[in-house]
């Protein structure tokens, strides 16, 4: 073989080894993105065998953090009762109540249990399975209070936990904008501010008001009840269009609607 033939055989195999290579390479690619679409964060269409969860443990009895850090309460008995029943792994993860919606919409979640009403405005931007719960509002004065109905908070001062239907129901009775209205982070901030006198009452979902005198009966604080709110219903919350995930979380709240199992974790009849 003369010189110019041996470099143009060596030139050749050359080439078809760099071709072989880079099949390779693009095998690996393929198997690592085939790797990422079966992890946790499952976008529309995606695979459902873990599915996380977010939500924001600030409010026993529905999600909290017990003292070992684990997410507890009803909404996580009730989510893990749904996964059992569609055959799916879920994880938990503490993201806040404001922070819950974005991490919704980026898919940082899978969907949201949190306590969250189904309301038209919410639905504009997310979908929500079928209700799981039914809830309303409840006021929360201090002992010596002689507050008896909701209007009679008109010219008071209201702390609420920010963004949360409680808060839109006081800024419907006291302006949108009102300054006399406290919207604090988390609903046990809220309490405080009624508690420390910032506030003349705290407004939250029935759920939670009721733990926070159960479990502090020595608290100088009672609860005033108003047939003027209306009913709330909870539903779990997922990206808008992930009709997949929606249908499939259906599929299980009603199967533990069926067989006793959601009434039993509630203690509540649904209608
Ligand atoms: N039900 C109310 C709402 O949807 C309050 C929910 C607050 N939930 C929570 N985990 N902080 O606005």
């Amino acid at each position: 073989m003369n010189k110019q033939l041996r470099y143009l055989f060596m030139a050749a195999i050359l080439v078809c080894l760099s071709a072989f290579l880079f099949a390779c390479g693009g095998d690996e690619e393929e198997a690592e993105a085939d790797a990422e679409s079966n992890d946790a964060s499952s976008d529309e269409g995606g695979d459902f065998s873990k599915l996380v969860v977010g939500t924001d443990a600030t409010y026993a009895p529905m999600e909290s953090m017990d003292d070992s850090g684990e997410i507890v309460g009803i909404d996580i008995d009730i989510v893990e009762a749904i996964a059992e029943a569609v055959d799916v792994e879920v994880e938990f993860k503490n993201i806040g109540w404001e922070p819950l919606f974005p991490a919704v919409d980026s898919g940082e979640v899978d969907f949201a249990v949190s306590s969250i009403t189904i309301t038209d405005e919410r639905s504009e931007n997310y979908d929500f399975t079928d209700p799981y719960y039914v809830a309303n509002q409840l006021i929360l004065v201090p002992e010596d209070s002689d507050l008896s109905s909701f209007d009679e908070l008109e010219d008071k001062r209201v702390s609420v936990q920010i963004n949360t239907t409680g808060h839109i129901v006081v800024q419907d009775l006291l302006g949108e904008t009102s300054p006399d209205i406290l919207a604090a982070e988390t609903m046990p901030l809220a309490i405080s501010e009624m508690l420390n006198g910032n506030a003349d009452a705290a407004v939250g979902d029935n759920s939670t008001v009721n733990e926070y005198i159960k479990n502090n009966p020595d608290a100088a604080v009672k609860e005033v009840e108003d047939d003027s709110f209306e009913k709330e219903y909870y539903g779990l919350m997922v990206k808008k269009g992930n009709t997949e995930l929606l249908d499939l979380l259906n599929e299980g709240i009603e199967k533990i609607k069926e067989d006793g199992t959601l009434e039993e974790i509630t203690g509540i009849e649904l209608e």
